[in-house]
């Protein structure tokens, strides 16, 4: 028999779940149904950092990006990499009515790719097909495991609105040598089984809000914004919504034919691509330089008052420099969600 689960107490939620031997108190967590505040899952990212009142733990390897050693002699501790040796008293920083109430137990699926293809010369849609079901809120994202000897898994984000619980999509970067994305030219063609689980992420659509809606993307931050955005259209809400999207030449856009029909049904919808590389394209017309400063710009123009969500997903320099920014034009940190698409660690 295995030693016996210990007990891990959350406050000031007064939550409290067992914890079994080499398991993170995050899966913990989530195999109980429990949400926490997290983002990769990994010790990368810091969002689910939190502090340790008492109790005996051990951290796995972590970045000290997330956990800096100060931190870490503080009794500062990340929810993903931490064993419990004892029970734990954890007090949360930052955690979100919203996000506990609306826990959706984690589940394993089978998965069949349904197809691949091109939507830039690095950027692929894949679609998959579930065995079954999958509930989700817009925003959130899965891990897929591929078949074979080496078992890779990488966390990728719900392009297709929550509506469509079996057909998934994802938009994927392919990165020069990337272990999942590079096989997306050739080895993973239609019918490859692969294993899902989820679903995971706290950057999803909060509705029945007023104010205006402001999406932020960089590259394949764009997969998590295009199922916010068309849950959004299919709920009937009505609120402002700007869609910014980092990229670095004309030739990494796309879906501008689909921005510009969204936009002619919806008055209220305004789709700003920002290219990073242009300054000599005299044929662009539109926003040069970094996704933040074009934020930053428009923030200054039309300050959206108290009122206003913003959503960011992409790459963790643009997550990390859009920051300050929201915080300078006095956007509420409570309503700013975002998921930094941080590298995997194996
Ligand atoms: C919460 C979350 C959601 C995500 N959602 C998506 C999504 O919807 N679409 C998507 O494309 N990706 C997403 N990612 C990233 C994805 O999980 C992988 O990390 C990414 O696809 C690279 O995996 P790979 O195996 O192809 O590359 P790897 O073999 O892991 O890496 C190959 C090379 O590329 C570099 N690299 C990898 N990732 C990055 C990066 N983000 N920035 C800079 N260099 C990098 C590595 O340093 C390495 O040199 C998400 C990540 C997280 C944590
Ligand atoms: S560091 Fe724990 S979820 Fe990212």
């Amino acid at each position: 028999m295995g030693a016996p689960a210990n007990v891990v107490r959350l406050h000031p939620v007064g939550i409290e779940f067992e914890v079994e031997e080499n398991e993170t108190v995050l899966n913990a967590a989530f195999r109980q149904g429990i949400s926490l505040p997290h983002g990769c899952k990994e010790g990368q990212c810091s969002a689910c950092k939190c502090v340790l009142t008492q109790g005996e733990v051990e951290l796995k390897k972590y970045s000290t990006f997330a956990l800096n050693e100060m931190e870490r002699d503080q009794d500062y501790i990340l929810l993903c990499r931490t064993l419990a040796y004892s029970d734990l008293e954890v007090e949360l920083l930052n955690y979100d009515e919203e996000v506990l109430s609306k826990s959706i137990p984690v589940r394993e699926f089978v998965g069949s790719i349904t197809g691949v293809s091109a939507l830039t010369h690095d950027i692929r849609r894949l679609e998959i097909v579930l065995d079954q079901p999958l509930k989700f809120w817009a925003g959130q994202y899965v891990d897929i495991t591929l078949p074979g000897a080496e078992t890779i898994t990488r966390s990728f984000s719900m392009a297709n609105s929550p509506s469509e619980t079996k057909a998934l999509a994802f938009i994927i970067k392919k990165y020069p040598n990337g272990r999942f994305s590079s096989k997306l030219d050739g080895e993973l063609v239609t019918g490859t089984e692969v294993s899902i689980k989820g679903p995971y992420g706290t950057c999803f659509r909060r509705e029945n809000r007023n104010g205006a809606m402001i999406l932020i993307g960089g590259g394949s931050g764009m997969s998590p914004l295009w199922s916010i955005l068309h849950d959004h259209i299919g709920s009937g809400e009505n609120r402002p919504v700007y869609f910014f999207y980092g990229a670095r030449t004309r030739n990494d856009l796309f879906y501008l034919d689909e921005f510009e029909e969204i936009a002619a049904n919806n008055p209220e919808f305004t789709f700003i691509p920002v290219l990073s590389h242009a300054s000599d394209d005299n044929a662009w017309a539109g926003e040069k330089g970094f996704v933040h400063e074009a934020v930053s710009a428009h923030l200054r123009r039309s300050p959206p008052g108290e009122d206003v969500d913003v959503y960011a997903c992409g790459p963790s320099p643009m997550i990390e420099a859009l920051t300050p920014v929201l915080q300078i034009n006095g956007i509420d940190s409570d309503r700013i969600f975002f998921d930094k698409f941080t590298p995997a660690n194996t």
